[in-house]
């Protein structure tokens, strides 16, 4: 069995506390790998060395141009082993081999874009009234701290790296602990490609353990996090004693939303990649399924003939198009709420444990329908193959719906009417819409949430944003006295 210890300040060891957790394939429900189990000792090291790394270790020091090519060769490191680390990816998070191939891809090009990124980071001449240059100049925010989930494990560490480091930031890194070893694997590439020890650290372990320790740090100056509401309302809480910066993407209650002149093929295909695609583990899942009742039945109809047909297997196999959830703790979590969609709601396709398989937290494509928005299963997110659908009447009632939710972090509309289409962009209160679509990412344009779904944004030139502190810089250029006294 393979043992994956943590990395901190450019070498791979053991935690302090000496002790291993085991990670899983969730489709045997077999250990693959030991990970070291960070504390608190362990941040402690971690911080300590990325606090070196930016305050003399000459990291903010090195030119842009630097920093976007060392980016850049971390990027074609990750191209040339993309078949290993999808591979891995695949049978660690149970993702079918298809997505993660195209996850790997999309981490390479995150690198890429930030590699590029990195020397067009533009200060400002500010057109003061006094016989000065007054310049606004752009600095790295300091050591970020960054806590990602299992749900993407390789890209969400990438959305986290790669923006702090095209800005000078060192990162103390704490991947999910269901799936920690896609980033382990990278992070052995990264002296080779020219990142200096302590710049980032990768340290293991749990929430509670590893994760709080990183938020309550002095040392560090931002955290970064992608999980939950509730870890993410604590994280808030807990870095405010520092005066972190800290940006949160959460989770989301999405609509996907059909009204009756939507294409109605695309809309089938378009409601079920939605909800269904990672396995419904997409913190934009389009959950929540609003269809205008010309259409409503026709379309339940539709989507649950399909869902049915969806082909679960290993995640290994290429003709898988859904494998097993992440993890046994999601699987129940999942397989709850099925409980109470059944008291709420009518049953269209699944509700249950795929019972082909012997093994592994295999839950069927679920479909749910006649829904009332105020439903727990229309509320809070369930995070696995699970969709709710709601009828709607008009245009002004699928607003309301779609708002009405404490969430704000994604929509679709399906219409072809585009004015209609483009008043529905203009009334979701959500940080992402899709126009006849659903899903689609990527990393020029911005991604992050509303609402409970969180705050700041990641990606494109707004991700490093984040990551950066504006400096105002004034400079006299008279050479008398200033005269006042
Ligand atoms: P979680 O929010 O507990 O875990 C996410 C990350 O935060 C992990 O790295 C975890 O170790 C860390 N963490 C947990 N507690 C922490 C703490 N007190 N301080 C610092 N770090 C901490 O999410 P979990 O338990 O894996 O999933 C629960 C639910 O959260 C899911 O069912 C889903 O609804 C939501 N979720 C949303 C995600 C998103 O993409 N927005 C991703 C993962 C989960
Ligand atoms: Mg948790």
């Amino acid at each position: 069995m393979k043992r994956y210890p943590m990395y901190v300040n450019g070498e791979f060891a053991a935690g302090e506390s000496g002790k291993w957790f085991p990670v899983y394939d969730p489709s045997t429900e077999e250990v693959i790998a030991e990970v070291a189990d960070g504390s608190a000792a362990d941040v402690e090291r971690g911080v300590a060395a990325a606090r070196a790394a930016f305050d003399s270790g000459g990291w903010p020091q090195t030119t842009a141009v630097e920093r976007g090519r060392i980016l850049l060769r971390l990027a074609e490191k990750i191209r040339q082993n993309a078949a290993h680390l999808a591979e891995l990816e695949c049978r660690n998070s149970g993702k079918p081999i298809v997505e993660a191939e195209f996850d790997i891809a999309d981490t390479a090009s995150c690198f890429e874009y930030y590699g590029g990124l990195a020397n067009k980071i533009m200060g400002h001449v500010n057109p003061v009234p006094e016989n000065a240059i007054s310049l606004a100049m752009k600095e790295p925010v300091g050591v970020a701290g960054q806590i990602i989930p299992w749900n993407y494990p390789l890209l969400m560490a990438a959305w986290k790296l790669a923006p702090a480091l095209a800005a000078g930031c060192c990162c103390v890194l704490k991947p999910a602990e269901q799936t920690p070893l896609t980033v382990l694997e990278m992070a052995a590439w990264l002296t080779e490609v020219g990142v200096p020890p302590g710049v980032v650290n990768i340290v293991t372990g749990f929430g509670e353990s590893a994760g709080a320790p990183i938020v309550a740090h002095p040392g560090v100056d931002k955290v970064a996090f992608t999980g939950s509401v509730e870890v993410g309302k604590q994280i808030m809480r807990s870095a405010s004693d520092t005066l972190k910066r800290v940006t949160l993407e959460l989770g989301g209650k999405s609509p996907n939303i059909f009204f009756a002149d939507a294409d109605f093929e695309a809309a089938v295909d378009g409601a079920l990649f939605g909800v269904f695609i990672n396995q419904g583990e997409v913190c934009s899942a389009g959950s929540r399924i609003l269809v205008e009742r010309p259409v409503y039945k026709k379309m339940v109809e539709a989507m649950s003939a399909k869902a049915k047909k969806i082909r679960l297997g290993p995640p290994l196999a290429r003709e898988t198009k859904m494998g097993p959830l992440v993890s046994k703790e999601q699987f129940e979590r999942v397989a709850a709420y099925l409980e109470v969609g059944k008291k709420e709601a009518k049953l269209a396709a699944g509700g249950g444990r795929a019972k082909e398989f012997g093994r592994g937290y295999y839950i069927e494509p679920t479909i749910f329908y006649d829904v009332d928005n105020s439903a727990r299963i229309a509320r809070e997110e369930i995070f696995g193959p699970v969709a709710a659908v709601i009828p709607f009447d008009n245009e002004a009632e699928a607003i309301r719906i779609a708002n009405d939710t404490p969430y704000g972090l994604a929509a679709a509309v399906w219409r072809r009417d585009i004015f209609k289409a483009f008043r529905m962009v203009k009334a979701l209160r959500v940080g992402i819409v899709w126009v006849n679509h659903m899903q689609p990412t990527f990393v020029e344009a911005p991604w992050g949430g509303y609402k409970h779904s969180g705050f700041g944004r990641e990606l494109g030139p707004w991700g490093i944003e984040e990551y950066l502190e504006t400096k105002q810089v004034h400079i006299n250029l008279n050479e008398q006295p200033i005269g006042w006294y």
